[in-house]
């Protein structure tokens, strides 16, 4: 399409999604640059995670199209690294650390190719990077939240991606994890890389973000965080129940948390 840019690491035209016929996306459209760290922002119920799950082909649309570095997600997998919203995950499911980071690796392999000792390799080192090394062989239903959180994002670091999508990384880790993630998400943009992360707190969103995605339902506006994360924006995509502030958002920020 000619709205697409070829360039553009996730390009978005006219995205509609629908669970039994309610639309919890609407006409959404958008091109993010690259090598940016870009906040997914909007209220519980906004579709945040449905966009990501609608791009990366996890659930039906009824239209729109996506293209990540100019074609479709299928043909694409292998750039994308994805970091599921945690509630959304089994952690009974019975694996290893190791295990679970290893999965990362598979869009590597050819068929047939077994996972071997280079392979192993790449997964203890991204465990080594978020500090989990010493958890390789622990069984994930027997790690804390924010140590599975680690190593989702080690499985992420061992993909190799160029873009990411991570669903509320922060949820129910503690400051030392949380800072963890904010400088690796760093060093992958440093790297070129584009990360795009669906975050909650509105106090946070200036000092971690380049580009902002404001959204509830529909787009409301996207675009580098000084223009974006304004105190107007912010009511539109809250609502209601920000309606009375017309303040900066440092303190819609303090009022949200
Ligand atoms: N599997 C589903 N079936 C029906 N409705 C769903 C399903 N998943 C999400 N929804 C609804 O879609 C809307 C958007 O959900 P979601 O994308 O998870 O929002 P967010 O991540 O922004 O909190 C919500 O109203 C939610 O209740
Ligand atoms: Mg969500």
């Amino acid at each position: 399409m000619e709205h697409h840019d070829k360039q553009s690491p996730f390009s978005v035209q006219g995205l509609t999604v629908a669970y039994q016929r309610k639309p919890v996306l609407e006409d959404v459209s958008f091109t993010v640059p690259e090598g940016k760290l870009i906040g997914i922002i909007g209220p519980n119920g906004a579709g945040k995670s449905t966009l990501i799950k609608a791009s990366l082909g996890l659930i039906p649309k009824v239209r729109g199209d996506v293209l990540i570095y100019g074609q479709p997600y299928a043909q694409q997998r292998k750039m994308i690294g994805y970091v599921p919203q945690r509630e959304s995950v089994d952690w009974d499911f019975p694996t290893s650390a190791l295990d679970v980071v290893m999965m990362g690796r598979y869009g590597h392999l050819g068929w047939f190719r077994r996972p071997g000792a280079n392979e192993r390799r790449i997964a203890m080192e991204c465990l080594a990077k978020v500090g989990m090394a010493d958890f390789a062989g622990r069984q994930i239903s027997q790690l804390s939240g924010g140590q599975q959180q680690r190593i989702f994002l080690a499985r992420a670091l061992a993909q190799d991606a160029k873009l990411y999508f991570m669903d509320e990384p922060f949820v129910g880790v503690d400051a030392a994890t949380e800072k963890a993630i904010i400088t690796l998400l760093n060093e992958l943009k440093k790297q070129g890389k584009t990360v795009l992360v669906v975050h909650h707190d509105l106090s946070t969103v200036k000092e971690y973000f380049d580009w902002v995605m404001l959204l509830n339902v529909r787009l409301i506006d996207v675009g580098p965080t000084e223009s974006v994360f304004t105190a107007h924006n912010l009511q539109t995509a809250y609502g209601g129940r920000l309606a009375i502030l017309d303040r900066e958002p440092e303190s819609l920020a303090a009022l949200s948390r």
